[in-house]
């Protein structure tokens, strides 16, 4: 008896440092898809796939990890997450790694436009919002197939802080944080809630302003601590967030990095985080966030900050 052909989803993550792994980690865990974990050092995406695979049997996960440092194999990937490049050293800001990521984003978007030209994009290098302009210049591809994961990141760290506050489970809180992934990052305080309760009504300003403060330096504190490199874990699972999304068409509003052609009145070619919903075929829709005056005052500084980098960018091409 035959079995129907059946084609399982494929994703290709880029990188096999500690987000790459660990969200080939996730991926197989949750069995969204086969996994090819690419990296030039062949032999450590080749290891860290063999032992994901030999968890498999406990975990019980029928996704298959395999690890290679050619990007044929990348041929068919539905979703691609590059995560390749430099972490940020303690005390270094985002911003200083354009310069190293910019040519290691080069060649693995030649890699991925060559193989999986038909792909969904994952940009997680940092600093994100620039890297993701750069590989979207690169790849050539439409703006619906190249987001920036940062939102979804710093959304996650601003609910887990709210929740740590309050002492409610992460269950019932929601916000999200927009703008760019960087020191001018915006969290929404005014839509932030607990079961539909705005924050505001549930803790004093000065504690809402260290949340704000923290989630801003999420990145930073981690960093401050590991000493040798930066998070791993709650970056890799908002790649994954974002990829499931877009793997199961799950149609969900989730802060990401787009180009905006006008929306929230930019129109040269950044990438800013805004609730985006997305689904099979990427970045399907633009949520038009009505901001107040104060909230468009904050977003406007999180562009400039893109746009600034931006121009660093061109310096060192
Ligand atoms: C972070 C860095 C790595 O937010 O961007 O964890």
């Amino acid at each position: 008896m035959a079995f129907a052909a059946h084609k399982r989803k494929k994703i290709a993550v880029i990188g096999a440092g500690f987000v790459g792994s660990t969200t080939a980690h996730w991926a197989a865990q949750k069995e969204l898809g086969d996994v090819f974990l690419v990296d030039i050092n062949e032999g450590t995406a080749i290891g860290k796939s063999m032992d994901l695979m030999q968890s498999s049997p406990i975990e019980k996960f029928d996704s298959r990890v395999k690890g290679t440092s050619n990007y044929a194999d990348i041929a068919g990937a539905d979703v691609v997450i590059l995560t390749a490049g430099m972490p940020r050293k303690p005390g270094m800001s985002r911003d200083e790694l354009v310069g190293i990521n910019a040519k290691i984003v080069k060649d693995c978007c030649a890699g991925i436009k060559q193989h999986a030209p038909d792909s969904i994009v994952i940009v997680v290098c940092n600093p994100m919002d620039v890297m993701a302009v750069y590989a979207k210049q690169q790849l050539g591809f439409p703006r619906e197939r190249v987001i920036g994961m940062g939102g979804s990141l710093d959304s996650a760290r601003f609910r887990a802080f709210i929740a740590e506050e309050l002492n409610v489970s992460i269950k019932d809180v929601t916000g999200v944080v927009l703008g760019n992934h960087g020191d001018a990052m915006m969290p929404v305080v005014r839509t932030a809630a607990v079961s539909s309760v705005p924050i505001m009504d549930l803790m004093p300003i000065d504690r809402i302003n260290a949340i704000v403060a923290r989630t801003k330096q999420a990145g930073a504190e981690i960093g401050g601590h590991l000493k040798t490199g930066s998070a791993y874990y709650a970056p890799s699972r908002g790649a994954i967030e974002m990829a499931e999304a877009i793997l199961k068409d799950q149609k969900r509003i989730i802060p990401c990095a787009v180009e905006l052609n006008g929306e929230f009145g930019v129109n040269d070619k950044l990438m800013v985080g805004v609730l985006c919903q997305l689904g099979g075929a990427g970045m399907e829709k633009i949520i038009d966030f009505k901001m107040n005056a104060d909230e468009k005052a904050e977003f406007d500084k999180s562009v400039e900050a893109v746009r600034t980098l931006v121009s660093a960018l061109k310096t060192v091409q």
